[in-house]
């Protein structure tokens, strides 16, 4: 949550160039939006990038600068609550990701030492915090102050340097030629550069524009690797299409048939090892937030096929509910690679001996850096804050380890009938239409359809703005059966041979449910027709009808479909 960038540059660059880099990174968050620069300049506002470079000078020139787009968590969406901020005298200036945890207390005594606090931010107080002092200096009695996470940008007013610091927030310097900009991930600068700086936790660096200075926290220098990655920016453009959510739709059976090459390929090797960890592993783990948690529970559904017993925890709960040990195999799944909550339970567990394998989606992301072994699942980058493509590949990944685990898939397949499941497209928009103003819908599933059932109402919810629920077909009459009244759409996922989700469905007709059925064994009534498959394969192909249809009720209701209220695509915050 939150993005940062800040460029030093040997010859006075546009502050548009700036901006620029910051789009990249909004995912990350887009309440509101600011820059600073060396001399002095501070602008912000609520509100998105675009709109934000259309009130503001872009043509303005600097050679140090740095600029913030916020996800709230400290201090409402307001103009003085964005970023960057400065302390008393305006010298300093400040952009922030995190959290500052012991805010009240740094607060009261920055407060009694005269500072003048104005907004209601956690950040605000790092620029205080640094007023009048030498900043280097600064940065060691910093670390030793304030407990939280964080990465920051500090500038001077008139200064030729960033100084940057980083504990559990994600920070990496990209070096381009008589430029270094740093930024909260790679997506920040891989247009300009491959050379990459990743900070560990608790560094900081003095970074001019052809060089660069890394500290512990005790501020003693340490040498750092510049690594060259690889990272294509292709498929950034929105092309033809009228959002990224539907361009990254449409992406999945070429951003499948990539990956599955690579697994055979240059991560074949890999991917045999964690194969071997699993069968090694006295207990199996995966651990997961939102949509990656539904990649994770269809994961133990095919580990469980191929015989291997496997949990999938939340993250935001793993500490409260795992047992770990040396013999345990942790699987984390992750798009970003920078999910907080899953960082904490890697770390949790590492400390009690825990082997850590991970598969994410961002190269050289902080979990994968904190992983023994790492898989990547090439979706190329995702713009749209919900997941699709990256969720369509985390599945065939998972199938591609079980496939050699004996949980045999036909990829090829598989690639096939992922291209034609789109020729359904022209009925999904005319369900949109009766759907669009229904307050809520449920969907129901039994085995590997349970995931998928959880993940459509997630899509229903995050995208279209409406109360989903994804349940267990057999839980239904435990409760939520109360709720089923005349029309009240249930979407129900019918893989071949099970009978009994079949019995599900038709207890809710019975008390006039308006059923859509997702089916892939011949049914007098089936809205959307599977091709048959193993599981896995049912998986992808019957949540690619959920995807659809989610994104054509949002754009039936003129919803914001890439950007949706209150979230963010990575949730680097606990
Ligand atoms: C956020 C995003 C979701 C995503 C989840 C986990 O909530 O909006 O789309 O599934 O984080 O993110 P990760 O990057 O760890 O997969």
């Amino acid at each position: 949550m939150c993005g940062i960038v800040g460029i030093v540059s040997e010859k006075p660059f546009e502050v548009g160039e700036l901006i620029k880099a910051l789009k990249r990174l909004e995912y990350r968050g887009y309440d509101s939006v600011g820059f600073a620069t060396d001399k002095g300049v501070v602008e912000k506002d609520v509100g998105e990038i675009k709109d934000f470079m259309t009130r503001v000078d872009l043509k303005q020139t600097a050679k140090v600068a740095i600029s913030h787009t916020r996800w709230a968590t400290h201090g409402g969406v307001t103009k003085t609550n964005a970023h960057p901020h400065t302390d008393c005298s305006g010298d300093i200036m400040i952009v922030h990701n995190g959290i500052i945890e012991n805010f009240i207390e740094l607060k009261n005594e920055l407060k009694k030492e005269g500072h003048k606090i104005i907004s209601d931010t956690d950040s605000e107080l790092i620029a205080h915090f640094f007023e009048g002092k030498d900043i280097k200096k600064a940065c060691v009695d910093f670390f030793k102050k304030v407990r939280g996470t964080f990465a920051v940008l500090i500038i001077k007013k008139g200064g030729e340097e960033i100084y940057a610091l980083k504990k559990d927030s994600p920070l990496a310097l990209g070096i381009a030629d008589g430029m270094n900009i740093i930024g909260s991930d790679i997506y920040a600068f891989s247009d300009k550069t491959n050379k990459a700086i990743f900070f560990d936790d608790n560094e900081f660096a003095i970074i001019g524009p052809r060089s660069y200075e890394f500290f512990d926290k005790e501020g003693n220098p340490i040498e750092k690797h510049v690594q060259e990655f690889e990272w294509s920016s292709r498929e950034e453009e929105k092309k033809k299409y009228k959002h990224f959510m539907i361009k990254e739709i449409k992406e999945q059976p070429i951003v499948a048939e990539r990956l599955i090459r690579s697994l055979e390929t240059e991560q074949k090797e890999k991917i045999l090892e964690l194969k071997n960890m699993i069968e090694n592993a006295k207990r199996i783990i995966f651990v997961a937030a939102g949509t990656s948690y539904h990649a994770s529970l269809l994961g133990t559904y095919f580990l469980h096929e191929s015989g291997v017993e496997a949990h999938a925890l939340i993250a935001s709960e793993f500490n409260s509910f795992a047992t770990v040990d040396d013999e345990t195999l942790i699987i984390a799944i992750s798009q970003s690679g920078e999910t907080m909550d899953v960082i904490k339970s890697i770390k949790f567990a590492r400390e009690s001996g825990a082997k850590i394998a991970s598969i994410v989606n961002v190269p050289y992301s902080s979990i994968q850096r904190l992983s023994d072994i790492s898989l990547n699942i090439l979706a190329g980058q995702e713009i749209c804050v919900a997941s699709t493509k990256t969720f369509t590949n985390q599945v065939i990944l998972l199938l591609y380890l079980c496939s050699l685990l004996g949980y045999k898939t036909n990829f090829r397949e598989l690639v096939r009938n992922m291209q034609n499941i789109f020729e359904q497209e022209e009925k999904i928009k005319e369900l949109a239409k009766e759907l669009k103003d229904k307050k809520d819908i449920y969907v129901i599933g039994r085995a590997m359809a349970y995931p998928v059932a959880r993940e459509i109402a997630l899509k229903l919810k995050e995208i279209s703005y409406i109360h989903a629920e994804g349940m267990m077909g057999g839980e239904l009459k435990h409760g939520t059966i109360a709720l089923i009244e005349d029309g009240v759409p249930v979407i129900s996922l019918i893989p071949e041979g099970d009978e009994d989700i079949i019995s599900n469905t038709k207890e809710v007709e019975a008390r006039g449910a308006r059923t859509i059925i997702i089916s892939s064994q011949p049914m007098k009534k089936t809205d959307f027709a599977i091709p048959s498959g193993n599981g896995g394969t049912f998986a992808i192909l019957s949540n690619m009808i959920g995807q659809m249809l989610t994104y054509y009720i949002a754009l039936e209701k003129g919803l914001p479909i890439d950007k949706p209220r209150n979230l963010a695509k990575s949730v680097t915050v606990k």
